[in-house]
C-alpha cells in the first residue's frame, strides 16, 4: 500500500519529502524564535485551501487573529476572505501573559483572553479540541495548524500534564482524519521542543533554522524525521520572500567536508 501524500505546496519542499507529508498525520514544526515557523503553517493552510480545495484550521494561542491576518497581507495572502468563505477558520486562543502576585510570589501565569464563545475562562486542551471538531464538521477541514504547542504547555508544571495535552491533541487529529502541523518552539539548535517529549508524539519533525554566513545569516531546514517515507537526509536552503517560503533543494548549506 503506497503512503497517501498532502503536498504542501511550498515550492522545493515537496521534492524533498517525496512527495509531501503522509496524509492525515500530525507533523511536528520547531525551530527557535523567527525562524518561520507561523509563516510556514500559514502558507501550509494558505496553499491548501486555494491550491488544493482543502480546507484549514489555524489554532493560534501565539499572535491574535488580527494580527496574523494583518501580517499575511505581506505575502499576498488575504486570510479575511478566505474566512468569510468559511474556507479557513482561526481559532484565536492567544493567552496573555500576566505576572502574578499571588501569595507574595512573584512568578508568571498564563491566563486567557475572553473567548467570544467559551467567555472569560481557563482554556485548557478539551475546550480546543471541542472548538477543533465543531470548526472540522462546520467547513469541512482537510489541514490543520496549532501554533503552538509550546504555550499550551507552558501551563503545566509536571511532565505528565504535558504528555496528557499532547496525547489528546494527536488522538483528536487523529480521528479527525486531518494532516496537521503541530508547531513547537524549541530553545538552543540541539534541543528539539522544550519539554523533551515533543518529537514521539508526532509522526514527521521538521527543524527550522538561521545560521552565520560572513555577515549574515541563512536560513536552513532539515527533516529530522517522517514516519513511513524516505525523505532527503540534506540540510536545504529556504529563504522567506514575498510570496512566503522557498525551498531551495540542492542548494547546500554545509560544505561536505564541515
Ligand atoms: N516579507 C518578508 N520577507 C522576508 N522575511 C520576512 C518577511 N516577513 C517576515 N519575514 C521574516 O520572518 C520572521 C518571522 O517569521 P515567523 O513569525 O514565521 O517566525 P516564528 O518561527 O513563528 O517566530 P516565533 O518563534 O517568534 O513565533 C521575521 O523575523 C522575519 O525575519
Ligand atoms: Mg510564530
Amino acid at each position: 500500500m503506497t503512503l497517501k501524500r498532502i503536498e504542501t505546496g511550498i515550492p522545493g519542499l515537496d521534492e524533498l519529502l517525496g512527495g509531501g507529508f503522509p496524509r492525515g498525520r500530525s507533523v511536528l514544526l520547531t525551530g527557535g524564535a523567527g525562524t518561520g515557523k507561523s509563516i510556514f503553517g500559514i502558507q501550509f493552510l494558505y496553499n491548501g485551501i486555494t491550491q488544493f480545495e482543502e480546507n484549514g484550521i489555524l489554532v493560534t494561542l501565539e499572535e491574535s487573529a488580527e494580527i496574523i491576518r494583518e501580517n499575511m497581507k505581506i505575502f499576498g495572502w488575504n486570510l479575511k476572505k478566505l474566512e468569510e468563505e468559511n474556507r479557513l477558520v482561526i481559532i484565536d486562543a492567544a493567552p496573555i501573559r500576566y505576572k502574578s502576585f499571588l501569595d507574595g510570589k512573584d512568578k508568571y501565569k498564563l491566563a486567557i483572553k475572553p473567548h467570544p464563545i467559551l467567555g472569560e475562562r481557563e482554556f485548557g486542551i478539551q475546550d480546543i479540541t471541542s472548538l477543533i471538531h465543531e470548526y472540522r464538521r462546520k467547513i469541512d477541514a482537510k489541514r490543520l495548524v496549532f501554533d503552538s504547542l509550546t504555550t499550551l504547555l507552558l501551563q503545566h508544571s509536571d511532565l505528565f500534564a504535558i504528555r496528557q495535552d499532547i496525547l489528546t491533541l494527536v488522538k483528536t487529529l487523529k480521528i479527525s482524519d486531518m494532516s496537521s502541523i503541530l508547531i513547537a518552539e524549541s530553545p538552543t539548535e540541539n534541543e528539539i521542543g522544550r519539554f523533551g517529549v515533543e518529537p514521539f508524539l508526532a509522526e514527521g519533525v521538521i527543524i527550522l533554522y538561521m545560521l552565520r554566513r560572513g555577515n549574515t545569516r541563512i536560513r536552513a531546514l532539515d527533516i529530522q524525521k517522517m514516519r513511513g517515507t524516505a525523505h532527503s537526509m540534506d540540510s536545504t536552503l529556504f529563504r522567506i520572500t514575498n510570496e512566503g517560503i522557498i525551498v531551495y533543494p540542492g542548494e547546500k548549506v554545509f560544505r561536505d567536508d564541515q
